[in-house]
């Protein structure tokens, strides 16, 4: 059996190596073809079957399996005409409706036909895919038609977080939960800096903002007893995408800032617990590095389905659309994405979907994977080195690279990441703490909230923004094997000293 070769690993990385923010090139099968020839170059599909229905049958020598498909940039024919030229009923086609923009109680607005309506779903308005099952022979009569810009092998993914490593904690009696920021004001001021300090903060947050290694001083790191300090302002109005298991919305401590806004499901709630404690570091008023930005739940995942590969395209796709009608409004303060998840090798459906995000001037913090190995062997950390998205490590509150950690060329930046305290799914005060670079990821997506209310000037440009984050960051703190590596970054907001 012929294997689809662009898909492999190696090749995408290759073809990735020398191109910036321009797309991958396919195979020269597929760059020689035209339009016009292309007709001839359609296999009909033969039959197709309800994506997720069936599992690939190893004892069958043309095995069943479910693809997705992204168009090329020029086609911009309707559905109909594409799937015509390939053979297919349109009235096969289902279109996914999963914006909570839509109805979500409402009717998808399909139809059924003579294939079972699940086996051709479309979606996606900034990326236009499509996912199918169907035998690999008929995904090789597709390979290299130049109506698409890649068709890969659908793969589930994963959230960053250590399993084992969940402990929920008791909910703080002691914190004041209605009053904001304000709150927490205890103002300082040095070398013409202004911040606010926070008192009953997780480690993490002093470590992001500590020239210095932390002297727990006896302490647990999982006590809330370290010292934050942040500015005002602290992200106030931007727009930060949790690409996740969905939200706690109502938990107390995001104080109504977070709102579910897409969903693959149907259902809107977080049963993981990854998405609200992630949600939680990035915008909870005493976990979260931006206690004022305004959180957007994109619910990819759930604890008895897993996260498959078109809930990610069509996640983020519906993210870029919502950072297209915000970029024009007056309150528009800059768009970060969060995505605490991912799987190796690399998938060219993430590449392009995010390659979308950046062009649309949307910024991207990703995590780098929990492996101890080479990072650049996961999506969608490794196409940190093709466009401008932030690939975040995680170290422990020694400053040492956390033992699970992915490592480097294709880490941009390391941020904490063990035994990190944040909002949980339990109840609406419940917090927990959780290793993973899914921790670290959404401290970073905060310090870039932070700087786009900061830099207006860097609103629209994730490039200079990176170069801006890995600017401020610590060189020189982070060790591994106990040896400190030069080159190796830690997360910094750059407040001069350490709290005090
Ligand atoms: C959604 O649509 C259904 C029926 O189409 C309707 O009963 C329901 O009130 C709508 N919900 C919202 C929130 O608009
Ligand atoms: C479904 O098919 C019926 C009958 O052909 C048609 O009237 C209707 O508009 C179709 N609905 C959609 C959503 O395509
Ligand atoms: C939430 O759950 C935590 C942990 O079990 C518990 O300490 C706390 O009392 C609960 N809070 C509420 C309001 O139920
Ligand atoms: C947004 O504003 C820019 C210029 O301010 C304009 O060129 C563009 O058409 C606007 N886009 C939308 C969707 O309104």
């Amino acid at each position: 059996m012929k294997t689809l070769t662009f898909l492999s690993t190696t090749l995408i990385i290759t073809i990735l190596q020398s191109t910036v923010l321009t797309a991958p090139t396919l195979p020269s099968s597929s760059l020689s073809s035209t339009k016009q020839n292309h007709k001839r170059q359609w296999h009909h599909p033969g039959s197709i079957r309800p994506i997720t229905a069936h599992s690939t049958d190893s004892t069958d020598d043309d095995p069943y399996h479910d693809y997705i498909a992204i168009l090329s940039d020029d086609e911009t024919r309707p559905w109909g005409e594409i799937f015509d030229e390939m053979g297919f009923s349109t009235k096969g086609i289902k279109k996914m409706t999963h914006s909570l923009g839509v109805n979500l109680s409402g009717k998808p607005s399909y139809n059924m036909t003579s294939y079972d309506m699940n086996s051709i779903k479309t979606f996606g308005k900034n990326l236009r895919a499509f996912t199918i099952n169907m035998r690999e022979s008929d995904a090789e009569g597709m390979d290299g038609n130049p109506s698409l810009a890649s068709l890969e092998k659908m793969k589930m993914r994963e959230w960053a977080f250590v399993p084992g490593s969940v402990k929920v904690l008791p909910s703080s009696p002691t914190v004041r939960r209605r009053r904001g920021v304000a709150g927490l004001r205890l103002t300082k001021r040095q070398d013409d800096m202004t911040w606010i300090q926070q008192g009953n903060a997780p480690w993490n947050l002093q470590r992001l903002s500590s020239e210095h290694k932390i002297d727990a001083k006896g302490r647990q790191p999982t006590d809330l007893t370290y010292n934050y300090r942040f500015d005002e302002a602290a992200g106030k109005g931007v727009d930060v995408y949790v690409v996740d298991s969905g939200i706690n919305v109502d938990h107390l401590e995001l104080q109504g800032r977070a709102r579910m806004m897409f969903s693959y499901f149907g259902k809107v709630n977080d049963d993981v617990g990854h998405g609200t404690h992630c949600a939680g570091t990035i915008a909870a008023l005493h976990y979260g590095v931006a206690k004022n930005v305004n959180i957007w739940g994109i619910k990819v995942g759930d604890s008895t389905s897993g996260i498959n590969g078109e809930a990610i395209v069509a996640g983020i796709d519906a993210a870029i659309s919502r950072h297209n009608q915000r970029k024009n409004q007056t309150d528009f303060m800059g768009s970060v994405i969060s995505m605490s998840i991912g799987t190796a090798p690399p998938q060219q459906s993430d590449f392009m979907i995010l390659k979308k995000a950046v062009e649309a001037g949307m910024h991207v913090s990703v995590a780098a994977m929990n492996s101890a190995t080479d990072a650049c062997n996961f999506s969608p950390g490794a196409f940190s080195q093709q466009i401008p998205i932030i690939n975040v490590g995680a170290a422990d509150i020694d400053d040492t690279r956390a033992p699970f950690s992915n490592f480097g060329k294709c880490v941009d930046i390391y941020a904490p990441g063990v035994s990190i305290v944040s909002t949980f799914n339990n109840n609406a005060t419940g917090i927990a703490s959780l290793d993973g670079t899914s921790m670290a990821c959404p401290a970073v997506t905060g310090i870039i909230a932070d700087e786009l209310v900061k830099n207006p000037k860097l609103r629209l440009d994730p490039a200079a923004m990176k170069k801006h984050i890995l600017g401020k960051a610590l060189k020189g703190v982070i060790k591994a094997d106990n040896v400190i590596s030069s080159s190796e970054l830690m997360a910094y907001n750059g407040f001069p000293g350490d709290p005090a």
